[in-house]
């Protein structure tokens, strides 16, 4: 017999995997409101044209897509970014600067599989619009900490590399490149940390063989991994804006200090973030091990709501991903082991119980108190076992003696104890046990 199976890199949640999963968007979740951002949500299915020459060409490569129904080219989202880009670009005027948004959504990209990388996976996106100045950045990045500590993650763990697009534009043109020739440099710059020297083979086919000197100023700026050297390598050059973008970068640094962060800063001139996009910081989160694919990424898009429609607006955000925030969870021993049990689970015995029972369940479910029972008749002794089981933290008992005598019994699973309350009383005794009370 055939049998199906969902495609490759689209993974199913059986109900423990989702519970896992869920708790990471809860904790999420609650960073994001912590630090005063409002949840919003948006289609998954867009325009083609949205991330034509937007999202940059790694992406437009992995994108799923095509022709509806009505001859429309389409795509499933492979990010957030342009979406809310439109969003917030359709209503800038209206809306209360800085707007600081996120959403919790899943998104498509046809990769090559491998560790860490799905072809369907999820993503935390946070941004913040109308704020053109490094006090933007502090908040994200001390958000994106928050994305990682709030699971008791450490600097031990995870730390985030921060980078500047901008300073790298100042520096190849004070070289004497040329702004396309900059763009081609940074694309090779991002490749470089995975495949080395040939990271340049497509700047050396569209612009010649790269010149020794060139490449030596590169790969030095490149393994720049403090502030200082940034300074004493930037600081030969006259150039007003890379004064006032130190200034910039004094104040990112001196914020995250202040907010007690140093620790998992780092900053590293090899991070350039493969989007075509980004215009100015850009950071990356990674184990600290090195072991998996980046946590999460993200940076400054100063331009990308005007190109897309809207008014000239400053953006930065970020977006950190499911499936390698899992990974290091459970890599740390951090995920826990969710019990997804009742609170009560009913014994029954016979017609007259399930009748003397139902007029408890449904109550008490009524009242937000999560209670099963055997749909159909089970023996009565096996029900102590699936009672035992489910994990329940109580069980109702109601057997023949019992209903002789208009009581239930209650049983308290994890100490074993029971005792004997009234028919009429039942439902309020299991409120106030479970609630804590006696
Ligand atoms: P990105 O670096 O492409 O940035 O993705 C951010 C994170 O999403 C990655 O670090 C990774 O955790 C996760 N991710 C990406 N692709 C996959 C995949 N195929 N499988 C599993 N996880 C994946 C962006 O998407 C930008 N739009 C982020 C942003 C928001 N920039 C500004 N605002």
């Amino acid at each position: 017999m055939a049998t199906f199976q969902s495609l490759p890199g689209f993974r199913e949640f059986y109900p423990d995997e989702f519970a896992r999963r869920k708790h990471i968007f809860d904790l999420w979740r609650r960073a994001a409101h912590a630090f005063g951002f409002a949840e919003y949500d948006a289609p998954v299915l867009e325009p083609l044209e949205l991330y034509k020459a937007k999202s940059g060409d790694e992406i437009e490569g992995q994108l799923f897509s095509f022709t509806d129904k009505g001859g429309r080219e389409v795509a499933l989202r492979p990010e957030m970014t342009p979406t809310v880009c439109r969003l917030v670009g359709a209503k800038a005027s209206a809306l209360k600067r800085p707007v600081k948004w996120f959403n919790i959504g899943e998104f498509y990209r046809y990769e090559r599989m491998q560790k860490g990388r799905d072809r369907a996976f999820r993503q935390l996106n946070v941004d913040i619009f109308g704020e053109a100045g490094p006090e933007a950045e502090i908040e994200l990045i001390a958000l994106l900490t928050q994305c990682l500590g709030a699971f008791g993650l450490t600097d031990q763990d995870f730390y985030v590399r921060i980078s500047d697009r901008n300073l790298w534009f100042f520096y190849l043109e004070a070289l004497g490149l040329d702004q396309a020739r900059v763009r081609a440099m940074l694309v090779a710059v991002d490749k470089f940390e995975k495949y080395g020297d040939d990271a340049f083979k497509g700047y050396a086919e569209q612009f010649g063989a790269l010149d020794a000197e060139l490449k030596a100023k590169v790969l030095a700026f490149l393994q720049i991994k403090d502030f200082e050297s940034l300074e004493r390598t930037l600081g030969s050059l006259p150039h007003e804006k890379i004064v006032a973008r130190l200034a910039d970068w004094k104040k990112l640094l001196g914020g995250l200090d202040a907010m007690g962060l140093s620790r998992y800063i780092a900053v590293d001139l090899g991070v350039v973030r493969g989007l075509a996009y980004y215009t100015g910081f850009v950071f990356e989160a990674f184990d600290r091990k090195g072991e998996l694919r980046a946590l999460a990424g993200g940076g400054r898009y100063d331009d990308l709501v005007e190109k897309l429609g809207g008014p000239a607006l400053p953006a930065v955000g970020f977006a950190i991903g499911d499936v390698t925030t899992a990974l290091l969870l459970e890599q740390r021993g951090k995920m826990p082991n969710f019990v997804q049990g009742p609170d009560v689970y009913c014994v029954i015995g016979g017609e007259a119980g399930r009748r003397a029972a139902f007029a408890d369940i449904h109550p008490l479910r009524a009242a937000g108190f999560r209670v099963d029972y055997p749909l159909k008749d089970v023996a009565f002794g096996k029900q102590f076992k699936l009672a035992a089981d489910s994990g329940a933290k109580l069980a109702l008992i109601y057997g023949d003696d019992e209903l002789a005598k208009g009581v239930v019994k209650i049983r308290d699973l994890g100490d074993r104890t029971e005792h004997e309350v009234a028919r009429a009383d039942v439902q309020a005794t299991v409120r106030s046990v479970l609630s804590g009370g006696t």
